[in-house]
C-alpha cells in the first residue's frame, strides 16, 4: 500500500509518500518546506501568512514528492491530509488539495487528526505495538493518552492552561532568545546553571496526570522584571533557560509518573511525541522514567517528532488498511479532541 500526505496545519507545509509492503515501512518521499523566516519578524505563527504560503507552496511540493518517489498518481492506494486540529486557513489548503487530487486520480480520501499522525508515528519509526502510553508534547498539546489502536485513544490527562511548546516559546520571547523557542531555550540551557533560579512545580504531589505550564511562565516573567533594568545579559538568559528547561522536564516526569498508575491495561511501550519531545534533556528524563517502569521507551528522530508530512501520510495508511476513508465533504475541524470522550 502506498499513500501520499500532505501536512498543512501550523507553519511547516510538507507532502510525504509512504508505502508499506513486503519490504516493511518505507518513506519513499519527503518534501518539507518551513515558513519559519516569514514569521520570525512578527516572533509567532501568524495564520493569515501561513495559510497564503501553503497556497503558495503546496503545488510544488506534491510535484517534487512524487518526482523524488518515482511514481504516477495511479499508483497510489490513497490521498490523506491534515483535516484539523490546527490553523484553519492552512488545514482548508490541505484538505482541498488532497481532496482534488482524490476526485480527480479516483483515489480514496483519508481526513487525518494531526495528533493521530504524531501519535502513531512509533508505530511507522520503530513498529510499536498496541496498547501504549503517549506523551504528546508540542507547541499546541500537552497530553498522555493510551492508545488502544487507530482510532482508540483514553486521554489520562492534559494541559489545565498553557502547553508545553507555548512555554518554552515565551520563555525564549521574554529572554529575548528569537523564535521558535523550543530550541533557542535549549541551546541557552546548555550553557546556563539549571539551579541559579527557583522555579514552581506545580500540580506536584496530586494525583492524575493534568499539566499546567503558566506559573512557570509568569515566575520567569517575575524573575526577568525583577533583574536591574536592562540588564538580562546572556548569562541571566542562559541561567533562566536551564531553570526553565529543568522545571519542565521535572514537570512532565511528576505527572507522567502518575499515568503509568492510571492506564488500563499495562502498555508494551512509553512513547514521546510532538515538538517538544525533540528536547534532549526531556528525552533522557523520559528513557530512565520508562526503565524504572520496566518498558522500552521510543522516541521517533527529532524531524519526525516536530511537524511533518510522514506521519500523515503512516496515519492515513493505516486508516485505509482498516477500510477507514471519508467522504469528499469532509469537513475541517480547528478543534478536534483525540478521544471520543472530549470530541
Ligand atoms: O509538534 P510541533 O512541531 O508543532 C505543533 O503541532 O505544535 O511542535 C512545535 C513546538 C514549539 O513550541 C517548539 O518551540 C517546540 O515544539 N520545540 C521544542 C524543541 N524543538 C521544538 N521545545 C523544546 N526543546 C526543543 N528542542
Ligand atoms: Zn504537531
Amino acid at each position: 500500500m502506498r499513500v501520499l500526505g500532505i501536512e498543512t496545519s501550523c507553519d511547516e507545509t510538507a507532502v510525504a509518500v509512504v508505502e508499506d509492503g513486503a519490504d516493511g515501512r518505507r518513506c519513499l518521499a519527503h518534501a518539507l518546506s518551513s515558513q519559519i523566516e516569514e514569521h520570525r519578524p512578527f516572533g509567532g505563527v501568524v495564520p493569515e501568512i501561513a495559510a497564503r504560503s501553503h497556497l503558495d507552496r503546496l503545488d510544488r511540493l506534491v510535484e517534487q514528492a512524487m518526482t523524488d518517489a518515482g511514481l504516477e498518481f495511479g499508483d497510489l492506494d490513497g490521498i490523506a491530509a491534515t483535516a484539523g486540529p490546527g490553523l484553519i486557513g492552512g488545514v482548508i489548503v490541505g484538505v482541498m488539495t488532497a481532496k482534488a487530487l482524490a476526485s480527480v486520480h479516483g483515489k480514496p480520501f483519508i481526513a487525518v487528526n494531526h495528533l493521530e499522525g504524531h501519535a502513531l508515528t512509533a508505530r511507522f519509526t520503530d513498529g510499536v505495538v498496541y496498547p501504549y502510553l503517549l506523551l504528546l508534547v508540542s507547541g499546541g498539546h500537552c497530553q498522555v493518552l493510551e492508545v488502544k489502536g487507530v482510532g482508540e485513544y483514553r486521554r489520562l490527562g492534559t494541559t489545565l492552561d498553557d502547553a508545553a511548546g507555548e512555554c518554552f516559546d515565551k520563555t525564549a520571547k521574554m529572554l529575548g532568545l528569537g523564535f521558535p523557542g523550543g530550541p533557542a531555550v535549549e541551546r541557552a540551557a546548555q550553557s546556563g546553571r539549571a539551579d541559579r533560579f527557583s522555579l514552581p512545580r506545580p500540580l506536584k504531589g496530586r494525583a492524575g496526570c493534568d499539566f499546567s505550564f503558566s506559573g512557570m511562565k509568569t515566575a520567569v516573567r517575575h524573575t526577568v522584571e525583577a533583574l536591574p533594568p536592562g540588564s538580562l545579559r546572556a548569562r541571566d538568559a542562559d541561567d533562566l533557560a536551564a531553570s526553565l528547561q529543568r522545571a519542565v522536564v521535572a514537570h512532565i516526569v511528576d505527572r507522567c509518573k502518575n499515568a503509568f498508575a492510571m492506564a488500563e491495561t499495562r502498555p508494551t511501550t512509553f512513547v514521546a511525541a510532538g515538538g517538544v519531545a525533540a528536547n534532549t534533556s526531556l528525552r533522557t528524563a523520559l528513557t530512565d522514567l520508562a526503565t524504572d517502569q520496566g518498558i522500552p521507551f521510543v522516541v521517533p528522530p527529532i524531524e519526525l517528532c516536530t511537524d511533518n508530512a510522514v506521519m500523515i501520510a503512516w496515519a492515513g495508511l493505516e486508516r485505509l488498511g482498516l477500510g477507514l476513508t471519508d467522504p469528499l465533504d469532509f469537513k475541517p475541524k480547528p478543534r478536534w479532541p483525540l478521544d471520543a470522550a472530549n470530541a
